[in-house]
């Protein structure tokens, strides 16, 4: 156990945690350049978190701007329910997934909005505290649920029932593992697996001394598969994304229409997000050898950020977390 505690802080920016989280947000500065906050205007933050981005979003949007924090995570949004008190009534708070993201803004009055920010993946409060089972560094019970009042699956519940089979099919699919196999079989004989130390040390006595050397504990992609399916996080991106679309404004004049932020931490969440913004940015989806348009595809998103934006050195030397985050905006044009 001891190897696995030397490891805790390459899991991120939250070595120690105490009664108050700190998290730094990721890509502040670029995030609020592409998403060119007005005065005056509506936005969603549709993964509040701690409220870090929120804060810069209300801050720039002035006294006559609209806010709609959104977050699955209960606790996060009281956090930043009381963070963002000095804001008053400007900016509004809504506990849900963003996979509903229409029918939460409709409910709070949010339509044509300027800017919508997705901030994906883990706050440092889910991350650093040991109950919540998202870090292989703490003991705690294998939960990894972001939201905790939610009738979701747990990972513990994954890690005990599912057939060595499927195990691996999730470890290979949602953490690029290419060790799944052997990772699996390894967990089925380690049953039953109660908590994160549990699991991390079965998963390092599979991939065995090899992994050592490497800069990232052998438990990791583990970790975030299982993260991932719990909170069924690339599938409520899949469903975000195009509402999110249709609820940007137009804008008033050229260049005007609302614009959408997403920052990913891995390379299946940038997909979607790269996929669905070059999609809908594109005139015509007929294949190319068809003399003439049959699909009537138009595009309505013109794409701000050609390659994808990533954090400095500088950055990642302060905060580690922003290491692997990648972000990618587009803006509404008809
Ligand atoms: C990386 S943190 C956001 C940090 C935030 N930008 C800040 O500066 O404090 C991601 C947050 O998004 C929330 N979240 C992730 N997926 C979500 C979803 N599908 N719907 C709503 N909230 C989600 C998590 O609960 C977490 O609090």
């Amino acid at each position: 156990m001891a190897a696995t505690l030397r490891t805790a802080g390459r899991q991120g920016n939250v070595a120690v945690m105490t009664s108050t989280p700190v998290h730094v947000p990721v890509l502040l500065a670029e995030a609020m350049e592409y998403l060119a906050v007005r005065p005056g205007g509506t936005y969603i933050d549709c993964t509040t978190g701690l409220g870090g981005h929120s804060s810069a979003i209300a801050e720039a949007m002035g006294a006559d701007g609209r806010l709609l924090c959104i977050d699955q995570d209960r606790e996060a949004l009281e956090f930043a329910r009381t963070k963002l008190a000095p804001f008053g009534r400007r900016v509004s708070f809504v506990h849900g997934n963003f996979r509903e993201l229409a029918s939460l803004a409709a409910r709070e009055g949010f339509h044509d909005v300027d800017g919508i920010l997705m901030d994906l993946g883990v706050s440092s409060l889910q991350f650093g505290e040991a109950g919540r089972g998202f870090a292989f560094s703490l003991e705690g019970p294998l939960d990894m649920r972001m939201n905790r009042s939610a009738d979701e699956i747990t990972a513990a519940e994954i890690v005990n029932t599912w057939d060595e089979r499927s195990l691996a099919d999730l470890f290979f699919e949602y953490g690029e593992e290419r060790q799944s196999r052997r990772i699996a079989a390894a967990v089925v004989r380690a049953r039953p697996i109660e908590t994160t130390w549990e699991l991390a040390r079965a998963v390092e006595q599979a991939v065995g001394g090899a992994r050592r050397q490497s800069q990232i504990h052998p438990a990791t992609k583990v970790f975030l598969a299982l993260r991932i399916r719990v909170n069924g996080e690339l599938d409520s991106l899949h469903a975000g994304l195009p509402q999110a679309h249709s609820l940007l404004g137009f804008g008033t004049g050229r260049d005007n229409g609302g614009r959408l932020v997403v920052i990913s931490f891995h390379s299946l969440e940038d997909r979607i997000v790269k996929q669905y913004i070059r999609r809908e940015a594109t005139e015509c989806l007929c294949p190319p050898q068809l003399p003439v348009c049959r699909c009537g595809h138009v595009a309505t998103l013109r794409e701000l950020t050609k390659r994808a934006v990533r954090p400095g050195e500088a950055e990642i030397a302060a905060n580690p977390r922003a290491r692997s985050a990648v972000l990618r905006a587009c803006q509404r044009i008809r």
